[in-house]
């Protein structure tokens, strides 16, 4: 019973689409587990170009199972736009499944969603707008939609008729631009829904144990990373889903006991999206530099990313919140201009040092960054010789940066990747499932 989740060990953005693509060939079924169309990764299979937000990556692969998971929030009219997209381009999405558990994510939940920003003054998080922190606060008020209720009549005109006067209420008090549906309306636009998209709903955790049990291999696909994890990330400053270890089980329906492997990925330099607290940021032109180089800008929203150094503590935080088998080091190409590279191993906060990641905000905005400076490996550029040579062949000062980072956090870097292609990786590991 094979599992290898991958999960982002940063603030998301750490290239997770380009490593699921290049491991999930032997992949049976790939499972998005949580989040929803926040996510945002591009692929490229030959000369199609694929631009995914709320559909797991494996659905451009022909002949697998791609699972959206009942710890996901689905936006279904975007994720219908999606599917028009992908079959444009020559895709198809017979593989495709999702949860009759997972959660809806509605058009007043987007109208919420900025309503609240507001109020949060000037200490915005600084979501995607997407509406997921609304679908899950109506997920655990036990007031949501689910992707199950597409199916059945009754259950969508009486959770209509009880949510919509809510909602316009709700909606009207927190100066949200209005919505103009009316009951009927909506019964008839999700009974629509239903029918577009209702062969695809199922029981996805009976599908994914039962695949299990036949010895196939589920690849568990994490979005966003672990900082932004609603418990254990930098609250409030975070999406609303569990991005971490814990948040696979409960997002796919399957006991901890069944994964077998976790692979995190670092990218080689720290980055995030939105607001709050980051500890190794550059600023100013430095910051310019970086974001240029790894053309570190949103694939959902075109906001620019924030850059800062390697940070091992929010690594090694996300480690112990997910128990990496191995880690996947992206982008370390980015890094070729550096006299010296700075990783950050501790932080000092009011004089005391510590490797722990602290729960408090106050305590992160005081946390200064304590870095070991390691040598750059500027002007290697030669990635002809990486596909030539492995790993023996990259720099040595390349070596260094990848063990310290194994030293520091007790994981193997069993993939490196120096560039977008899939031939611009080396693969440590014989085999990925065992
Ligand atoms: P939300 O998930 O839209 O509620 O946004 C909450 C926070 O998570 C914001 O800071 C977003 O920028 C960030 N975020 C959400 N999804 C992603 C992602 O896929 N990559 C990076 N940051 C993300």
């Amino acid at each position: 019973m094979p599992s290898l989740a991958v999960i982002g060990s940063q603030w998301g953005d750490e290239g997770k689409g380009k490593i699921i693509d290049y491991l999930d060939e032997e992949a049976d079924l790939i499972v998005r587990f949580q989040g929803g169309n926040n996510a945002g990764h591009t692929i490229v299979v030959g000369d199609k170009v694929f631009k995914l937000h709320g559909l797991p990556s494996g659905v451009v692969r022909p002949g697998k199972l791609a699972v959206i998971g009942n710890g996901t929030v689905v936006n279904i009219e975007e994720l219908l736009q999606e599917i028009e997209q992908v079959e444009s381009v020559g895709g198809s999405i017979e593989g495709l499944r999702i949860s009759d558990r997972a959660a809806l994510i509605m058009n007043y939940h987007k109208k919420l969603d900025g309503a609240e920003e507001k109020y949060r003054g000037n200490k915005p998080v600084g979501t995607t707008k997407k509406g997921i922190g609304p679908a899950y606060q109506d997920k655990i008020a036990r007031i949501g939609f689910r992707a199950g209720d597409l199916l059945e009549e009754d259950t969508l005109k009486e959770k209509i008729s009880l949510l919509i006067p809510y909602k316009k209420d709700l909606m009207n008090m927190l100066g949200a631009e209005g919505c103009s549906c009316t009951n009927e309306s909506l019964l008839e636009k999700m009974t629509g829904w239903g029918e577009k998209i209702g062969k695809y709903i199922c029981d996805t955790g009976v599908l994914i144990n039962e695949a299990l049990d036949e010895g196939k291999k589920v690849m568990l696909e994490g979005a966003q990373g672990a900082m932004l994890d609603i418990d254990h990330g930098t609250y409030p400053y975070v999406t609303s889903s569990s991005t971490v270890g814990g948040g696979i089980c409960s997002g796919s329906g399957i006991a901890p006991n069944r994964l077998t492997g976790c692979l995190g990925v670092v990218k080689a330099y720290t980055t995030r999206v939105g607001e709050g607290p980051f500890v190794t940021e550059l600023h100013g032109e430095e910051e310019e530099i970086l974001q240029k180089k790894g053309g570190e800008f949103g694939v959902t929203t075109g906001r620019g990313r924030r850059c800062g150094w390697l940070d091992l503590v929010v690594v090694n935080h996300a480690k112990t919140l997910c128990g990496f088998t191995s880690l996947a080091i992206t982008k370390l190409d980015v890094l070729n201009d550096y006299e010296t590279l700075p990783v950050c191993t501790e932080y000092e906060i009011d004089g005391k040092r510590t490797k722990y990641f602290p729960g408090s905000i106050k305590n992160l905005e005081k946390a200064k960054p304590i870095y070991t400076e390691l040598k750059g490996w500027k002007g290697w550029d030669d990635t002809e010789a990486l596909v030539k040579g492995g790993y023996d062949a990259l720099p040595d000062e390349m070596k260094t940066y990848i063990e310290f980072i194994e030293k520091n956090t007790g994981v193997p870097a069993d993939l490196i990747s120096v560039g977008a292609d899939r031939d611009q990786t080396i693969n440590r590991k014989a085999d990925w499932w065992n």
